[in-house]
């Protein structure tokens, strides 16, 4: 569409030179020529204006809006703010209870390079709204074990879990409204690949002369999504309680200092750490790996 219409831009331009070039024209010829230019402008501008939006490719159908239908000659509203994937702000999360177990061995089977874990996410309803909207990217999350709660610990039900894979975002419906005021808890379990893109939480290796394996994260400015969901806006600072499983061959980083190890089953270890200050996820970062003492933990808290 755009190629067509240049070139008609360019003939409409072209018919304009004589006039430029002091040749004479006819009054009606010139006020056609005038009439056709100033018409393929406005239907230039038109297209411009109310053209269908090229559709990202990678847009999964069941999760796309339907784009508002051009009508000629009409206002168009604006496309909706939400397009950038900012959440609501009728929610606020202030404490994060985070649990992640890390797979980097032959010994796990299918389960190597994977992760998974679970969260609980305590939240401050701002506005009543019926509506968790989480962001999530590229992990699993597992409707059946999901879990809201009231501070009583009265289950709220769940009248829908979908995935917008264009926002980034999991969106829990609930059968009755979260009250303004009130707190309220989301448990999620989630699961993920570690991948090789140093995004999220990833792997990667050196050698030692053996190939050995380490997780890192890189969760700036969306990467916290890939790992966890979580309401992953830089204003949207909460504390953070960690905990990450690994095998006992390894050392467990987080922000915080290491408060215990505690071994678990086999010779797997669960290292707990100090609760956090208030931060934003895309501060979060987590190492596993072979190294003994690796302090290099920043005061941003970037490793
Ligand atoms: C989260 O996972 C850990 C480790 O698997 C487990 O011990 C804990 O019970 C889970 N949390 C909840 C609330 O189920």
């Amino acid at each position: 569409m755009t190629s067509k219409y240049s070139t008609r831009y360019g003939d409409s331009e072209y018919v304009s030179t004589p006039e430029k070039n002091g040749c004479y024209l006819s009054k009606t010829t010139f006020c056609i020529i005038c009439v056709v230019f100033i018409a393929l402008l406005v239907g230039v501008a038109l297209i411009f204006y109310f053209g269908p939006e090229e559709t990202p490719s990678d847009c999964d159908v069941a999760v796309c809006v339907a784009p508002f239908p051009a009508v000629p000659g009409e206002p168009v509203e604006e496309e909706e703010p939400s397009f950038t994937g900012r959440l609501p702000e009728s929610l606020k999360p202030y404490h994060y209870n985070l649990v992640v177990r890390v797979f980097l061995d032959e010994e796990d089977g299918d389960a190597q390079f994977t992760f998974d874990g679970n969260v609980t996410i305590s939240i401050t309803c701002v506005e009543t709204t019926n509506v968790i909207t989480l962001h999530a990217f590229d992990i699993e999350v597992d409707p059946l074990e999901t879990l809201i709660t009231d501070m009583q610990g009265t289950e709220i039900g769940i009248s829908s879990q979908t995935i917008d894979e264009l926002h980034e975002f999991y969106i829990i419906e609930l059968k009755t409204s979260l009250k303004a005021g009130e707190e309220y808890s989301a448990y999620l379990t989630f699961e993920g690949i570690l991948g090789r893109e140093l995004h999220g939480l990833y792997r990667s290796s050196y050698n030692d002369p053996e190939t050995k394996w380490l997780v890192a994260s890189q969760f700036q400015a969306t990467g916290a999504r890939k790992m966890f969901p979580c309401f992953d806006e830089p204003n949207m600072k909460a504390t953070f309680d960690m905990v990450i499983v690994h095998r006992d061959t390894r050392n467990a980083l987080w922000n915080m200092p290491l408060v215990k190890t505690v071994p678990t089953y086999d010779n797997w270890l669960e290292s707990h750490f100090e609760t956090s200050v208030i931060m934003p996820t895309y501060l979060l970062a987590v190492v596993v790996s072979d190294f003994p003492y690796l302090e290099i933990v920043r005061e941003d808290g970037l490793v």
